[in-house]
């Protein structure tokens, strides 16, 4: 007997939808049967993916995470678009500039958190607005990282924004359960995206390769589509009952010790 589609009936509003964890978590929420809105900032690459899918269930449309009216333009264009919004995977994020804390880059600081905590808020304020008018009981999820939980693993606005990410989701989380809303977010380890490419100029294979040569768990490489494969669950009824979750995909990097680990 075959099961139905784990995301049918559901609509989904994507950030940072163009490329990597992103653009992979909307190929696959398409392929489990969901509608999905790809947002981003990067339209000649957000409307490729949606052509790459070739379906006419995914679109694409403009969304700078950090202008709030956009934010609830693209939550109302979902609604019109596909008549519901049942889940948010708020994953729009940016590095943000490398520096010793010495040298701190203020301007850089705000601009990292504006568009990894303040950028996410906004959309957790506008889909959660959307589902409790309707009555949604829907799923949030919000992509943090092993930075969100470990110093000495990104940038310092880097690490400062996914660890406030955290409390946003458990706040968030506090307020919306007694409408039936999940609220989880999903810390991947290091992927060779644009972002990690671009932020240690290294091409795909050389971030791998560095992923590969400090990770915990052996013989896999870690791939955008494990982190879509994470939010998939989250996204869909599997995981009816989990809220205020922090689903680390990290291999058990962040649970090891390993200059103590490889001494024992
Ligand atoms: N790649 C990794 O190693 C890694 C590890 C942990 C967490 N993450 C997180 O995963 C998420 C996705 O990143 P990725 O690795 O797929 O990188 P990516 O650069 O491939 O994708 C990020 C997307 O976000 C978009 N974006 C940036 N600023 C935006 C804004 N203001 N409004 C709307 N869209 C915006 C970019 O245009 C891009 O398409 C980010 O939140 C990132 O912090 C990535």
């Amino acid at each position: 007997m075959s099961k139905a589609p784990r995301l049918e009936g559901k609509v989904a509003l994507v950030t940072g939808a163009a490329s990597g964890i992103g653009a992979e978590s909307v190929r696959l929420f398409a392929s489990n049967g969901a509608l999905v809105v790809a947002a981003d900032v990067q339209d000649e690459l957000g409307h490729g993916v949606v052509e790459s899918i070739g379906s006419e269930r995914v679109s694409y449309h403009h969304c700078d995470v950090r202008d709030e009216k956009e934010v609830e333009e693209t939550v109302n264009y979902t609604l019109n678009k596909y008549g519901s919004l049942d889940v948010l995977f708020s994953n729009a994020g940016i590095i943000g500039p490398i520096s010793s804390i010495l040298e701190l880059d203020i301007q850089g600081f705000h601009n990292t958190m504006a568009t990894n905590v303040v950028g996410v808020a906004s959309t957790i304020k506008h889909a959660s607005r959307a589902m409790v008018a309707r009555n949604i009981r829907g799923s949030i999820i919000c992509t943090t990282s092993v930075s969100a939980s470990l110093g000495g693993t990104g940038p310092h606005a880097y690490t400062t924004s996914k660890h406030a990410l955290v409390g946003l989701v458990r706040s968030a989380c506090s307020e919306l359960g007694v409408h039936g809303i999940r609220v989880n977010s999903i810390s991947p380890f290091g992927v060779a995206t644009p972002l990690a490419c671009r932020a240690f100029n290294l091409e795909p294979h050389e971030v791998e390769a560095n992923s590969s040569a400090i990770a915990n768990l052996k013989g896999i490489v870690l791939k955008a589509t494990h982190i879509a494969e994470a939010a998939l669950f989250l996204a869909s009824d599997e995981s009816a009952y989990i809220s205020g979750h922090n689903l680390v995909v990290d291999g058990g990097f962040t649970v090891v010790n390993h200059s103590f680990a490889s001494k024992l």
